[in-house]
């Protein structure tokens, strides 16, 4: 979604300037065009060289400093631009953005720009709370200009509070939402995701392998396209996605219920998470005591949750997933008719490149009216964005 996007990043002068470093290399790696603009006192907390060989353009430092015209021929940075970020942005540059003051080169080319500007502030938290700061940023909140709040954390300054500069992965996020078609807008996404535990006693429980990837790759790109999105979702160690309502469980049975009670308010459901077929018939209050050669386990059915949807369906749109190590379109084109799914996401675990617990996988989409479209081995968020691709046109607004 960023390949061949041309992003300039601003970089100001405050000690989290080391950390835009990292915000620029997760912008080449998704393909963006980085052109860099560093403030005089940026340079003092890192060199130019570093953004330099980073982003494999030149840094801009000086005021009209005019880029070669081989390079850009008669267009400036500002409007070759399809974002300006600013990451650290000290309050000093916050500031002049909202006094109209143009004084170097950054500040001269985000005034210029048409591109949306996202600002990502840094500094002490007396400086983040100060009323003028306060009006400064809310001013250009109302002009249209985007904020990634910075987070609490201990400071440079020695100060405990909110003023720390945001992850740069969520810099990141907000840049591809700050770029994103709002497609989904309107709609009310539910999302599943992650495995669900059936505990056997205090200490042991029946699960799987799923990380909950899938799902949260879904849950996000669905917020950044604008749906209003919740996620409810198994135990998984992945990072939650931000901006969402976001409902922890960890039973099967709790996630039944948490899913039907919110159905009828939904648009779309997406059934990402690998629910447990079975519980045990018991939970033992007490540690089972080893006792015996074997064993023996009584397990019953779980309710099939997206088969209770399929059979109560009125207006949804319902996606399903189908984890198969055998005959992927024979019992993934079964499961899309009995569950009564408009679309299902059929995947082979056992497949190089597919399956729990890694960034990509290869799927295979199942309509209701019989087409089969097979996408190529991709990461898990770009097979969020097919899916979602599908749904958008489902729903009319493809
Ligand atoms: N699913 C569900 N409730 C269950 C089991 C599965 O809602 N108790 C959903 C999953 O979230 C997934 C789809 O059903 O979207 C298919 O899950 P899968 O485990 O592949 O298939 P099952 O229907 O459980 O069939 P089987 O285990 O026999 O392959």
């Amino acid at each position: 979604m960023l390949k061949g996007k041309k992003i300039v990043l601003g970089v100001t002068g405050g000690i989290a300037a080391y950390k835009s470093v990292e915000l620029l290399r997760l912008l080449t790696k998704a393909g963006a065009d980085v052109h860099v603009i560093m403030t005089r006192s940026a340079t003092e907390f890192v060199t130019p060289l570093t953004f330099q060989t980073l982003s494999m353009n030149p840094v801009n430092t000086e005021l009209f400093n005019l880029i070669s015209e081989r390079e850009i021929g008669h267009i400036s940075l500002a409007d070759r631009a399809d974002l300006f970020i600013i990451a650290p942005a000290t309050a000093n540059v916050i500031g002049k953005l909202a006094g109209g003051i143009a004084d170097d080169m950054l500040t001269t080319t985000v005034m210029a720009t048409k591109a949306p500007v996202l600002i990502a502030p840094a500094m002490n938290v007396n400086m983040y709370r100060n009323p003028i700061y306060r009006e400064n940023e809310e001013k250009l909140k109302k002009h249209g200009y985007f904020f990634v709040e910075p987070v609490r954390g201990m400071l440079a300054c020695g100060w405990e509070g909110e003023g720390k500069l945001q992850d740069p992965k969520e810099i990141f996020e907000a840049a591809m939402d700050a770029l994103s078609v709002k497609d989904l807008a309107g709609e009310k996404i539910l999302v599943t995701a992650g495995p669900t535990r059936e505990e056997i006693d205090p200490v042991r429980f029946i699960s799987n392998y799923s990380s909950g990837k899938m799902g949260y790759a879904i849950a996000r790109a669905a917020r950044r396209r604008g749906a209003a999105v919740t996620l409810i979702t198994g135990p998984s160690s992945v990072q939650k996605p931000c901006g969402m309502e976001s409902v922890s469980v960890v039973s099967a049975g709790q996630m039944r219920d948490e899913v039907i009670s919110r159905a009828k308010g939904s648009t779309v459901i997406v059934m990402a998470a690998a629910v447990a077929d079975y519980r045990p018939a018991a939970r033992s209050g007490d540690k089972i005591k080893k006792n015996g050669e074997t064993q023996q386990l009584e397990l019953v059915k779980n309710s099939d949750i997206l088969a209770e949807l399929g059979r109560g369906k009125n207006g949804q749109l319902l996606v399903g997933f189908a984890a198969e190590t055998e005959n992927l379109l024979g019992n993934a084109s079964r499961k899309l008719q009995e569950k009564n799914l408009d679309l299902l996401v059929a995947n082979d675990v056992s497949a190089d490149g597919a399956g729990f617990d890694i960034d990509t996988n290869i799927v295979k989409l199942l309509f209701k009216d019989g087409r089969v479209e097979d996408l190529p081995l991709m990461t898990k968020a770009e097979v969020a964005d097919q899916i979602l691709d599908r749904v958008a046109a489902l729903r009319g607004k493809g």
